[in-house]
Formats: C-alpha cells, sequence, structure tokens
C-alpha cells in the first residue's frame, strides 16, 4: 500500500483515543553532525509532504537551513504503532505560511511575534524591557 495511504489509516485509527494528541511526533534535526529533537504538531497532509509549522529563528529551524535532513517519529499506543519519516524538508510557501499564521488564536500570535524561540532570556529585566510583567 502507499506508505502515505497507511499512514491516513493508521492515523485515523490513533485520533479515536481522545486522550492523546495524534498530531503530535518528534522531530529530528541535524547540526554540526549532532542531533536534536523536540515534539512539534503535524497542522497537514498533502501529497508528498507533511507539514508543520515552526519559527524558522528557533534552533530546528537554523539546523534545517544548514542541513535540510529531518526525521519525524509519531508514536499511538491505543494501536501500538510508531511511524518514522526521513527525508528531506522544505519550506511551504509564504502565501501557506502566512494563510496559517491567520488562523491561530490571537495569543499565539502575539506570542509568537513576542518570543524568540529557543533563546535564553538572560534575565528579568530582559523581559521587563520586552514589557513582560514578572
Ligand atoms: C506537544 C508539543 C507540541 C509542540 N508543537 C510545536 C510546533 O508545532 N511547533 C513548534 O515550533 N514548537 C512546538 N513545540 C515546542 C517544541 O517542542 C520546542 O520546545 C520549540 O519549538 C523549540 O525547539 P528548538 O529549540 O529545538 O527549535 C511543541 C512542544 C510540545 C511538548
Amino acid at each position: 500500500m502507499n506508505p502515505f495511504n497507511k499512514f491516513k489509516n493508521w492515523f485515523n485509527l490513533a485520533k479515536k483515543d481522545k486522550s492523546i494528541d495524534p498530531t503530535a511526533f518528534a522531530l529530528g534535526t541535524v547540526l554540526n553532525n549532532s542531533p536534536n529533537i523536540r515534539m512539534v504538531l503535524l497542522k497537514y497532509i498533502k501529497p508528498g509532504g507533511f507539514i508543520f509549522f515552526t519559527n524558522l529563528n528557533s534552533l530546528k529551524g537554523r539546523s534545517f537551513q544548514k542541513n535540510p535532513n529531518l526525521s519525524m517519529c509519531f508514536y499511538w499506543e491505543s494501536i501500538n504503532r510508531q511511524v518514522r519519516i526521513n527525508g528531506k524538508g522544505k519550506l511551504v510557501s509564504e502565501k501557506d505560511s502566512d494563510n496559517y499564521f491567520s488562523k491561530r488564536p490571537r495569543g499565539s500570535q502575539i506570542g509568537a511575534w513576542a518570543s524568540n524561540q529557543s533563546s535564553e532570556i538572560p534575565n528579568s529585566s530582559y523581559l521587563k524591557k520586552k514589557n513582560f510583567i514578572l
């Protein structure tokens, strides 16, 4: 069976378990030969591609721009399955990215504007300068 169809079959079965988010997967990137993984959410499946969104300035974004090899791993306990997907990532179009952003809740949009994903917060005065109240 076409692996995309197989994925969709299992994904639909996994969705029946309401106690988990079946879209969550571990995303692996490589920077200077060092692997890094973190959880990300799958937003869409398009023919030939699994789409997620992130900040390009994050560690994963910076890693991807230097080395496009990505690895994804889903685990769905209720159906006793894991799916691993390896390949070269591609950026979605600016239009798709803007479209996704415009549909995010207002609080998430503000969070994305305000935060530098993956960078350390040096101290509390940094946040005060950015008008976050501690
Ligand atoms: C369940 C879950 C889902 C997440 N989904 C996303 C996501 O879709 N996009 C994203 O950029 N970060 C997401 N995160 C946060 C990332 O795991 C990570 O902490 C952040 O993106 C910074 O990663 P980096 O420093 O490796 O780039 C999620 C975290 C969790 C626990």
